[in-house]
């Protein structure tokens, strides 16, 4: 104990010499009550207790451990968490081909240990040659078009992203940052069970590519035990460690995805790399039953979504218990609410006038409460009128990281579907993202998530289509670091990270069990009360069921990586339903 203290200190001496002195944070743990052990049902697959990674130091938790690794080696050698975050970023670009990937892009909650805080929206845009109709086919039905193939990419935000995000809160060089991820894809990984098993799902989508040479030589996919080289993809991530974002929206890299797009019908353009750039927004802030939430805004609705939820939990003063009848009741019906307004009213603030202060406010979540009948599910179609008139004037990866001062990252990155649209380029060595999938490319129709939206997010050049993506940093009650949390799983991503902060603040659970307790999924449309399978007590179902709610089994759970700060350091958790690893130091 006397000695982690002591290191504490010397590490913080350390560094106090380049960046302004700030408290690490409080080695006596976090403001919150002790944890107790839930209860889960039987034949839940994922049993209370597991342990959680523990470092004094920092902590990376990420989808793959030799990304996981990279960002700890950043870290031993000077760098604050953004550094690390964004050396994850970049080596999962290398070692987790399906989602980890520079040709998408994504959301970062940003949390300085002196109390900065930054939201860096790196969203994909529509190209500038987009129009509402592009996915419609002559008889105006929707064609797969925005899923698979080169006219479904958005213009990539993540090398943008990832260096804005470096250059304004990192301390090391850009190049240092990026010299796991270069020397991963120069010397090769090993691939391994998980890979493996991405690759044998993605190998007919990845081989109608340029990218089945490499994953997938003669149609068969990289099985474990073989080497992972990526020659190409190297000399990208140099390009960008000498030049920037600019090594990789002009040059050769630029000309290379621009030839590959071209080649295969799609309208991604010079023009559209050239202009393209990050967001710096505020981060949403709010409140949990003395807890600080900050959260993404728009162009993701994750935020708004997961505040707007936990308001109307909050109006509950004690939960009911963990998997029980009332519990779901109250859970479900909050989401339900929350996706109804997200679906209609959530879109690009560039582009449409989002209600961002009426959906977060405490007011407007009583007034929804209110529409929770007691024992009864509420259908979504008589619920969408009640929220009109309640208008007041108005594939994917999570990585979440800590350093020992306690500056904390919480990133969510995305092609959307898993390898992205399947196009490779040729020569740079990346798949292309499959994001445009995530407008509403035909209002009122569901998209791949099943997810039906509105005009709000509609198809337009130069739009952010709207995301679920919640990257989310909370502070316990005297204001300090807590949790950083996240997810991937289309709109799962909000109800998983929604009901991980519950299960730690109302039901007081450990983070390992926060994370492997049973989950349960309500986006309104389809209106019905999704579950994992053996999630829900057979007896807590029937009762659900009494209440009105049609119960499907199914993907509930979207799969988070997590860090809390728990007595002495940190704990890293990997959700049990995903690949990668938590590590510190
Ligand atoms: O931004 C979004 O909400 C989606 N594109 C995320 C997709 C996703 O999480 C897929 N991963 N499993």
């Amino acid at each position: 104990m006397k000695n982690r203290a002591l290191a504490i200190t010397l590490v913080a001496a350390a560094l106090a010499c380049r960046v302004p002195a700030v408290r690490p944070p409080n080695p006596d743990g976090p403001a919150v009550a002790a944890r107790s052990a839930p209860l889960f049902p039987a034949g839940w697959l994922y049993p209370p207790g597991a342990r959680a990674a523990f470092a004094p130091h920092g902590m990376v938790s990420s989808n793959e451990p030799l990304a996981t690794a990279a960002g700890v080696e950043i870290m031993r050698s000077g760098g604050n968490a953004v550094d690390a975050a964004v050396a994850v970023g970049f080596a999962l670009a290398v070692t987790y081909p399906e989602a980890g990937n520079i040709g998408g892009g994504g959301y970062m909650v940003i949390r300085m240990s002196d109390g900065r805080t930054a939201a860096l929206d790196y969203r994909e845009v529509a190209p500038l040659a987009a129009t509402r109709d592009m996915y419609l086919d002559s008889a105006g039905r929707m064609t797969d078009r925005s899923i698979v193939g080169h006219l479904a990419s958005g213009v990539p935000g993540s090398v943008a992203g990832l260096v804005a995000a470096q250059r304004r809160f990192g301390r090391l060089a850009l190049a240092e940052v990026m010299a796991p991820a270069i020397r991963l894809a120069e010397e090769g990984v090993v691939v391994d069970s998980a890979l493996g098993r991405s690759l044998a799902r993605d190998a007919p989508l990845i081989s109608r590519f340029e990218g089945g040479a490499l994953f997938a030589p003669g149609g068969a996919p990289l099985a474990p035990g073989a080497r992972l080289v990526q020659r190409d993809l190297a000399r990208t991530l140099r390009e960008i460690a000498s030049r920037g974002a600019d090594g990789f929206y002009r040059g050769w890299v630029a000309d290379s995805l621009v030839a590959e797009i071209r080649r295969g019908g799609g309208i991604v353009s010079h023009e559209d790399l050239r202009r393209y750039r990050p967001v710096w927004r505020d981060v949403l802030r709010s409140t949990y039953r003395g807890f600080t939430l900050l959260t993404m805004p728009p162009s993701s609705s994750g935020g708004v979504t997961v505040t707007e939820t936990l308001n109307i939990l909050e109006t509950v003063p004690a939960l009911p218990p963990f998997g029980s009848a009332e519990y779901y009741h109250v859970l479900a019906s909050a989401y339900q609410r929350a996706f109804i307004d997200r679906n209609e009213k959530l879109g690009d603030p560039a582009f449409v006038r989002v209600p961002i202060a009426t959906l977060t406010s405490k007011e407007y979540a009583r007034k929804v409460a209110q529409t929770i009948a007691a024992g009864r599910a509420t259908p979504t179609a008589v619920l969408e009128t009640k929220l009109r008139t309640l208008r007041e004037g108005d594939e994917t990866t999570h990585y979440s990281v800590v350093d020992s001062l306690g500056n904390a990252v919480a990133t969510t990155t995305t092609l959307n579907g898993l390898p992205g649209s399947g196009v490779w380029v040729r020569g740079a060595g990346f798949f292309l993202n499959n994001e445009m999938d995530d407008f509403a490319t035909q209002p009122g129709m569901p998209n791949m998530f099943g997810l039906v939206q509105g005009e709000a997010n509609a198809i337009q050049p130069g739009k952010r289509m709207l995301s679920a993506m919640s990257p989310t940093i909370v502070l316990d009650p005297a204001g300090e670091l807590l949790l950083v949390v996240g997810a991937r799983g289309g709109p799962r991503i909000i109800t998983t990270t929604s009901q991980i902060v519950v299960n730690i603040i109302d039901h007081r659970m450990t983070l390992a069990d926060a994370m492997s307790a049973p989950r349960v999924h309500h986006q309104a449309l389809p209106d019905s009360l999704r579950h994992e399978r053996n999630a829900i007590d057979p007896a807590v179902a029937d009762s659900l069921r009494a209440m009105g709610y049609g119960l499907s089994q199914g993907a509930a759970a979207g799969q988070a990586h997590a860090v809390m700060r728990v007595r002495g350091g940190w704990e890293g958790f990997v959700d049990p339903r995903a690949s990668g690893a938590a590590s510190g130091y």
